[in-house]
């Protein structure tokens, strides 16, 4: 936990960076990604594989950030928790403590899964990597291929053999060669099933409702060939911008998409699409794995902002579309099975026909015909999927 591994990474300095991360995520609610970049602009590392070291010995200590409060006993400064774990510590006993998640989410989870809730967070104290073959530029053998002579090993998914998840990877993911030409995407499995219930065909219109960076529009246009038609709307103009430049390095055709700037909770469109897909800005708490700063920074009040942004979405894009898929990055229901179940007499569920279909949270009344992905057991990030059918 507090192993540098590099005894040439000078400590002072080293502790600063980790300090200045938890500042930045604490003062600016950012991800790890983020704070990481803002703090070690430049300055902090010598090589880029002391910046690998400090990048991964910073994910590790905000994880452990709900863990070192329990030690220390009450709010500490950054620098403070730095110390503390550096010097290591006897593990707390508590369960939310040991698996360092807020304690609201642990009894959250615990109430729905019982003892199941330890393995699902133990499960998101681990990252699985998944490159999804971007079939647009490249062919699964070519990049399997293009893989193993960095000496990358792989597993090719069983369900869906253009997902493959990195078993040992010499160099971080995002430097890989395929990666940096586009031929690979880092694309979490669940991600992509969400994209496998939607079943875009060729000659389809689809309507993606919340699409930046547009990582599930181009599995959208890969799966249907390129032949297709997709009215990508985000609120983020900026983060439409960026998924334009995305969509040309993946070889998304610039004819597939059509980019608007609006709130889909509003927007009014004049056409109807034969699918809809609704990726809902949500907690993440699917993704902590990801980015642990999730453990830090989530709260209820977020949760309950997110819920009603996400009803407010789905509500509105059902009218344009004849199947809507909804799906969230969180592992709580109020994401997921509540916000389906205000539609309910809006649009007729469908079970996903997807090979990785999870049983979603008992006692809902839309629990038998949606899914749920879950860290321990798919080993991907938890996602909520359902699709609706509204004529
Ligand atoms: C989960 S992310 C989407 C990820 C994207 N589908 C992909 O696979 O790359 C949610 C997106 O919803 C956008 N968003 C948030 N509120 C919105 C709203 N009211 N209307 C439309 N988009 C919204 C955010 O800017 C963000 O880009």
């Amino acid at each position: 936990m507090c192993n540098i591994g590099d005894p040439e990474v000078e400590v002072s300095r080293f502790s600063k960076v980790l300090a200045g991360v938890l500042h930045e995520v604490l003062r600016h609610r950012v991800s790890v990604d983020v704070a990481f970049r803002r703090v070690c602009g430049g300055w902090c590392a010598s090589s880029v594989d002391e910046r690998e070291l400090l990048y991964d010995a910073a994910r590790r200590f905000v994880a452990d950030y709900v863990k070192l409060l329990c030690v220390s006993g009450k709010r500490r400064r950054p620098r403070d928790l730095v110390k503390l774990w550096l010097s290591g510590f006897e593990e707390p006993s508590e369960p939310y403590c040991r698996l360092s998640v807020p304690l609201w989410l642990y009894d959250r989870l615990y109430a729905l899964l019982g003892d199941e809730a330890v393995r699902l967070f133990e499960a998101m104290s681990v990252r699985v990597w998944w490159l999804r073959v971007n079939m647009l530029k490249s062919s699964i053998e070519g990049v399997v291929r293009g893989l193993e002579s960095e000496g990358v090993i792989v597993e090719v998914s069983r369900d869906y053999p253009y997902m493959l998840k990195i078993i040992k990877t010499p160099k971080p993911v995002r430097l890989l060669r395929v990666v940096r030409e586009f031929k690979a995407i880092p694309h979490d499995i669940a991600s992509a099933v969400v994209v496998e219930a939607l079943r875009p065909e060729r000659g389809d219109s689809v309507l993606d409702a919340c699409a930046a960076p547009g990582i599930k529009t181009s599995l959208i246009a890969m799966l249907a060939e390129g032949r297709v038609r997709i009215k990508a709307i985000d609120i983020s103009g900026r983060r439409i911008t960026v998924m334009r430049k995305l969509m040309r390095k993946l070889g998304v055709p610039d004819e597939a998409v059509e980019y608007m700037v609006a709130d889909s909770r509003k927007v009014e469109l004049r056409e109807h699409y034969d699918k809809a897909l609704v990726d809902a800005p949500c907690s993440n708490t699917g993704a902590m794995a990801k980015d642990p700063a999730l453990r830090v920074t989530i709260t209820p009040g977020k949760v309950e902002y997110y819920s009603r942004l996400q009803k407010g979405i789905l509500e509105n894009i059902l009218k344009y579309a004849s199947r809507v898929t909804y799906t969230t990055c969180s592992i709580l229901p109020e994401e997921g099975e509540e916000v389906v179940e205000t539609v309910a007499d809006k649009a007729k569920l469908e079970k996903p026909q997807i090979k990785m279909c999870g049983e979603p949270y008992k006692g809902y009344s839309v629990s038998q015909s949606t899914c749920r992905l879950y860290p321990h057991i798919h080993e991907s990030e938890g996602f909520y999927i359902a699709n609706m059918v509204t004529h």
